[in-house]
Formats: structure tokens, sequence, C-alpha cells
């Protein structure tokens, strides 16, 4: 059969895959999806490193003990057995493997997902570029060492170029000698790269990107001498369909500040709510990157090929419909323990967010924290809103900036699949519906994250109406008692009439 007319089921028959990452939220989708769909893969060999007591073997056990791996179980249990675990850091030489391993993969392994990454945003720089830089540098070579490679899949991200706002499916130049970069990670120490790293990651947002972008460049360097392609995807969030819907396990990026509104112990955000936020269901993304695997090996491509994994251009979504969206889905199933009613409060100027911050949590955190001294409870608001704004700063770049991703290699390989196969690896973004697809990413915030049962929802929807009650009579309460004050009192109306202007002022969402 001519190798073009493959289809993604016969191209995976037989093979060993290779997968970095394994433990993370992208990576246990990508094996979990692997398994359900090819009966009749080889093996899966899986790096893992050692983790505080737990041996790899035994963070195997607990990766699969959740639930995202209930529907395999239920329908293929033995699949289970394909994997192998290898013991390995990819910021290591050899990416840690021993020599005994080493011997087995290199006459094994036919394809390597390479998910692994810190995608901690304001990482040591060190750190950064050992995992992001070096990792990658260790994974290519290691694919150097395979007999029987068949393609190289590396995972970056959508933002990798986000210091400029037009991104299209090819390699952006960086300011240094990625070489030179790799070299000076060898000699210089922590303290010199800390103190220099705002000149050393330069118009890059943050460590991870500036990182990710400079992976990228080791990958295309790579393509010289091997099949490789690059899947960026943007912000990644919980499972639209597959294997089941709204499955999160991770509080990072958009997540946190969602889960933490939802509380009702987080409402200001300094966003544009007329900006377009590129958010891409994992399970899509690991639809895609198994068939970009099947595209560029087939293809036999010379070069690297790049798949900018995003759905504004095709079905774009902005910062204000997924905040109120998401507030809406949260008052609709909120959490058993919420310690407010959840509110949204958008301000795209960073004084009034600052103002808003200061009313909203920083005032009140500090209050209830003294009430709860006085009243011997343990339970500290402070620590919690500095973790709150700390990632919420993180996020500041991406939500009041806005790109625009060039997705025609992505387009193209959709259009290139056989009808079976674009049912079974499906990454049609025009598909999603948003409203239905965050009210799941709410439920599954609830219930994988906060481990809420979906029965209790009819008794925390009761709750919530009288917190309810109890935010429009503080609200009430509130709005007498300046107006009391106010009474007489030229201050207080000039203070009233400043308010007022505020308001005016004020470009924000209240919900
Ligand atoms: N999440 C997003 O929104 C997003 C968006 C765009 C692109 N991406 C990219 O997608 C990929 C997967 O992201 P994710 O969300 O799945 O991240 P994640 O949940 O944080 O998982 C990261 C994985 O990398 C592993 N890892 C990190 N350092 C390692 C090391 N030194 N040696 C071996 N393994 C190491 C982690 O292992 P441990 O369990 O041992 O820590 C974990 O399995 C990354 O390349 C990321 O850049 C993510």
């Amino acid at each position: 059969m001519d190798d073009l007319n493959l289809t993604i089921e016969t191209f995976f028959r037989g093979k060993s895959i290779f997968i970095t990452g394994a433990t993370g939220f992208v990576g246990k989708i990508l094996i979990e999806k692997l398994l359900r769909s090819f009966n009749e893969i080889d093996t899966i060999y899986i790096l893992i490193r050692k983790k505080g007591a737990d041996s790899p073997s035994k963070r195997l056990q607990k990766m699969i003990d959740c639930t995202l791996f209930n529907t395999l179980k239920s329908q293929k249990p033995q699949a289970l057995q394909k994997l192998k675990v290898i013991s390995g850091d990819i910021s290591t030489t050899a990416l840690g493997i021993s020599e005994s391993d080493l011997c087995l993969l290199k006459d094994k392994v036919n394809i390597v997902f390479h998910t692994a990454a810190t995608v901690k945003f304001d990482e040591d720089l060190k750190v950064a570029l050992a995992i992001n830089l070096l990792g990658t540098k260790e994974v290519v070579d290691f694919c150097k060492e395979l007999n029987n490679l068949e393609v190289l899949v590396h995972v970056s991200t959508a933002y990798s170029n986000c210091n400029r706002k037009d991104v299209d499916e090819k390699i952006y130049p960086v300011s240094w000698d990625v070489n030179k970069i790799i070299q000076a990670t060898y000699w210089m120490n922590e303290e010199l790269i800390a103190e220099h790293t705002s000149q050393i990651i330069g118009s890059w947002p943050n460590t991870y990107t500036f990182t990710k972008a400079l992976a990228e460049h080791v990958i295309a360097d790579a393509s010289k001498d091997l099949p490789v392609t690059i899947v960026r995807p943007s912000i990644i969030l919980s499972t639209a369909n597959d294997p089941i819907p709204g499955w999160i396990e991770r509080l990072n990026g958009p997540t946190g500040i969602v889960s933490a509104a939802s509380k009702g112990v987080y409402n200001s955000f300094l966003l544009h709510q007329w900006a377009i936020v590129d958010m891409i269901p994992a399970d899509i993304v690991v639809n895609l990157l198994i068939c970009s695997a099947w595209d560029t090996a087939n293809r036999k491509a010379k070069d690297v090929t790049i798949y900018n994994c995003c759905t504004s251009a095709q079905n774009p979504l902005k910062w204000g419909d997924f905040i109120s969206q998401c507030l809406f889905h949260v008052r609709r199933n909120p959490s058993e323990k919420v310690l407010w009613y959840p509110k949204a409060h958008a301000y795209s100027n960073r004084f009034l967010y600052n103002v808003g911050c200061f009313f909203q949590h920083i005032f009140p955190a500090y209050l209830l924290d003294t009430l709860n001294m006085f009243m011997k409870r343990n339970i500290k608001l402070v620590p919690i809103h500095k973790k709150l704004s700390k990632a919420s700063k993180a996020v500041e770049y991406f939500t009041t900036n806005e790109w625009h991703f060039k997705n025609d290699n992505f387009i193209r390989l959709h259009n290139s699949l056989n009808i079976e196969d674009k049912k079974t690896f499906c990454f049609d973004v025009r598909k999603i519906n948003w409203s239905s697809y965050l009210e799941n990413y709410v439920l599954g915030i609830r219930k994988h994250i906060f481990g809420e049962s979906d029965c209790t929802l009819p008794k925390a929807r009761q709750m919530l109406i009288w917190y309810k009650w109890a935010h429009r009579m503080t609200r009430f309460v509130l709005v007498i008692f300046i107006l009391k004050i106010g009474v007489g009192k030229n201050a207080a109306k000039f203070m009233l009439d400043v308010f007022n202007k505020c308001l005016l002022m004020r470009e924000e969402l209240i919900y």
C-alpha cells in the first residue's frame, strides 16, 4: 500500500512510542488516547523522574489511578500493560536513562512525543533553560541514537513568539545565538543568570515563553537529520469530549483564577474584554499531536512542519465572554464550599483595577483575618490573596494583549484526514460550542480539582441563594452607611461625586 494512503490506525500498528512529560496534563491525555485508539500499538515507554519519596513506577501507578483512565480501564484494561516506565530526567545528560534502557530503546522506539517542560511562567531562568532548552537538546540527541525513528513531535506553545502580534507557522529569529546560550548555561551560575534575566529574555514577557522559543530553534536545527514537527497549542483548558468532558487537573493559567472566583475569594481582573483569548481543549491538542506524527512521517518532509493549534482564527472567543460565561456557569453549578457569592469585575485600566483590588480583595482579606484571629479560627485569607495576585500578575500580559495566529497547516492537516479519522481524531475547532464547553470546564474544576461530586449540586445551589441575599444585603447596608455619612457634609458630597465620575470612567463588567 502507498504510504500516503496509510490510515492513522495502520500507521501506529506495531509501533513503539517514547513519551516525555507523561505525568503532566497533556502527557496523560495523550497516553490514554493512544492506548484506547490503537489496539496494535507495541509499547509506550514513558520517561518519569523520581519525585520526593515516589519512585517512577509508583508515579505510574498513581497516574493510572486517576479518573481520566476509568473509561480505558473499563473498555480495555489489558492495554495498560503496554506502558513501560523508563526512569530519567530530561535536564540531565542522556536524559538520565540507564545504559541498559538506552540499549533497549535504540532499536525499539519509532515515535517520540516530547511534551515535558516547566510551564511556570516565572520559573528561574536557569531552571527553565535546563528543562525547556537543554532538555529539548537532550531529547534531540537521544533521537539521533534511535535506529528506527519515524518522527519526533515537539510540543511548543503558540506564545513562544508572543513578542510579535502576528504569528505564522514558522520559526522566528531570536536575538541570541542559541548555541551560545546553551554553552552559557554550563558556566553561568544561578545568581549571574538571575541578575541578568530581564536583559537575556529581552522582549519576551517571561522565562517560559523565552525558553520555549529557544527550544524551537533546537528542533528546527535537528530537522536537518531527523523527521521532526512542532505543535504549538495556545492556552490548554479541560477536555471537550474525550475520554470525558471537562477533565482538568491543574490550577495553572486561567484555571487558578476561575477556581478562586468560583469560591468567591477573587473577583477583580485586569483584562481587555474585547480582546480575543485563544484557548484550546486538551483533547483537541492530543488529537493533533497524533495526527501530526502520522502526517510528518508519511510526508517525509525535509523541513520542520509547524502547527499553530489555536481557535482564534476559526472560532474566536473574547476575554469578556470567557469571564461572563464562566461566571454564569459557576453560579449555576456552585461549589459546595464558597466563601462569598461569586462575582466578576473586569477592568482595562490598571489604576482602577488596583483600586478595585484594594476594596474587593485586600481590605476584606485583612478584615476577615482580623475577625478570624479574634474568633480563634485558623483561616488566613491574606496569604491566599498574595498567591492569587501573583498568579493573576503572571497572566496579565496575556489578558491585555491579542495575537493573530495563522493556522494553515493545522487546517490543511484536518482536511487531509479521511472521514473515520476525522471522527476519531477530530480537531475541528469550529465545532466547539463555547458555552457548553465552558459549562463542562466549570463542572470539571468542581469535580476533578475541588473533588466535589455532582450529587452535591442541588444543596450547593440552595446555599448559593443565601450567599446571594447576604451579598445584596451587605451592599444595601454599605450604600445606606455611605449616604448617612454623606448627608450635609461637603467632603462626603465631594467623595460621592468622585465616586460617580469613577463609575463613569470605569470600563468594567459588573455581573
Ligand atoms: N498547559 C498549557 O496551557 C500549555 C499551553 C501551550 C503549550 N503547552 C506545552 O504543553 C506541554 C505539556 O504541558 P502540560 O500542561 O502538560 O504541563 P505539566 O502538566 O506541567 O506537565 C509537565 C510534564 O513535564 C515533566 N517534566 C518537567 N520537568 C521534567 C524533567 N526535568 N524531567 C522529566 N520530566 C519533566 C513533568 O514531570 P513531573 O510530573 O515529574 O514534574 C510533567 O510530566 C509543555 O511542553 C508545555 O510547554 C502547555
